[in-house]
């Protein structure tokens, strides 16, 4: 989708960090925006920011599937349909896989890899209707590799790398003119590491690890910011890119893990090499 002005975007967890930046960019592009969170004092506070475009803001817990629909139908009746949609809500959660709860993989699972379905699933109709349009699903780094200390997490983004990919085949197949891209970044200082922030009281509290400083420590050192990434994000729909690995120092990591299952070696860990 080369041109942008005029169109419509819908971005989830757009409230803060990663999602906020890509709102602020694509309305900067000239196009409508629509903002979905579960934070809505914030999604409210980066809406006042849009100006020049037509906006809107909704409390959307992308883990329902029904509040996703909801989303899309309102995208498309207040802003005049939808062209980019930008699956990109998501939380972290540390541990070793052993000590994870039920209900921590109720909650991970619900948000980073369900609220992605979810949305492929609200949206997809609209663009295959239109024939025009592009969906960009926010994975990770650790949707390339596994590093230790967030296998939950990991799981969850592996998950989104292949959904993605997945779905690529699948428009293809049906030769519709609807791109596809996998935001893969590594850390950006955002407000990740703090996701228990929105963690609902019923699926219960995450148990403190020895991972979270590591966690908090990392994504505050990351060498791109969340505008950065936004800006990549642009580009990647402007050009059709599919994978949109944001930082390029974690390729040598990518490419031993892609040697060590074509070597049948033993995992390396990417936090050593
Ligand atoms: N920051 C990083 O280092 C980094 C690296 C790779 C991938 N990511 C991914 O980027 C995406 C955005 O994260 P971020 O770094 O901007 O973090 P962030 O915490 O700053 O923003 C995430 C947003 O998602 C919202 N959210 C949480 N649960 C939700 C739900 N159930 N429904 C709707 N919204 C919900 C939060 O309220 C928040 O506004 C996530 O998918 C994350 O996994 C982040």
């Amino acid at each position: 989708m080369d041109r942008l002005e005029g169109k419509v975007a819908a971005v989830t967890g757009a409230a803060s960090g990663l999602g906020r930046a890509m709102a602020l960019a694509f309305a900067a592009e000239g196009m409508h925006v629509a903002l979905a969170d579960v934070d809505l004092k914030n999604l409210h506070a980066v809406r006042d920011q849009i100006k020049g475009v037509k906006s809107c803001a909704m409390r959307v817990d992308v883990s329902q599937a029904a509040e996703v629909d909801a989303f899309a139908e309102r995208t498309a009746a207040e802003l005049g349909g939808v062209h980019l949609v930008c699956n990109n809500a998501g939380v972290s959660l540390s541990g070793a896989l052993w000590e994870m709860s039920e209900l921590d993989w109720e909650w991970i699972l619900g948000v980073n890899l369900r609220g992605v379905a979810n949305g492929v699933r609200a949206f997809t109709p609209r663009l295959l209707a239109q024939d025009e349009g592009h969906i960009v699903n926010t994975a990770s780094v650790a949707g390339l590799i596994s590093p230790p200390g967030m296998g939950a997490y990991c799981v969850t983004k592996h998950a989104v790398v292949t959904l993605s990919e997945a779905l690529h085949h699948d428009l293809r197949e049906r030769g519709a003119r609807v791109g596809v891209s996998v935001l893969c970044p590594a850390y950006v200082p955002t407000a990740i590491a703090e996701s228990e922030r929105n963690r609902p009281s019923h699926l219960g509290a995450s148990r403190k690890t020895p991972q979270d400083a590591t966690l908090k420590k990392a994504v505050a050192s990351g060498k791109l910011s969340a505008d950065d990434v936004a800006r990549a994000v642009v580009a990647a729909v402007k050009a059709g890119r599919f994978y949109v690995p944001t930082h390029a120092a974690i390729k040598g990591a990518i490419r031993a893990r892609m040697e060590d299952v074509l070597e049948e070696r033993l995992p390396r860990d990417p936090l050593r090499l």
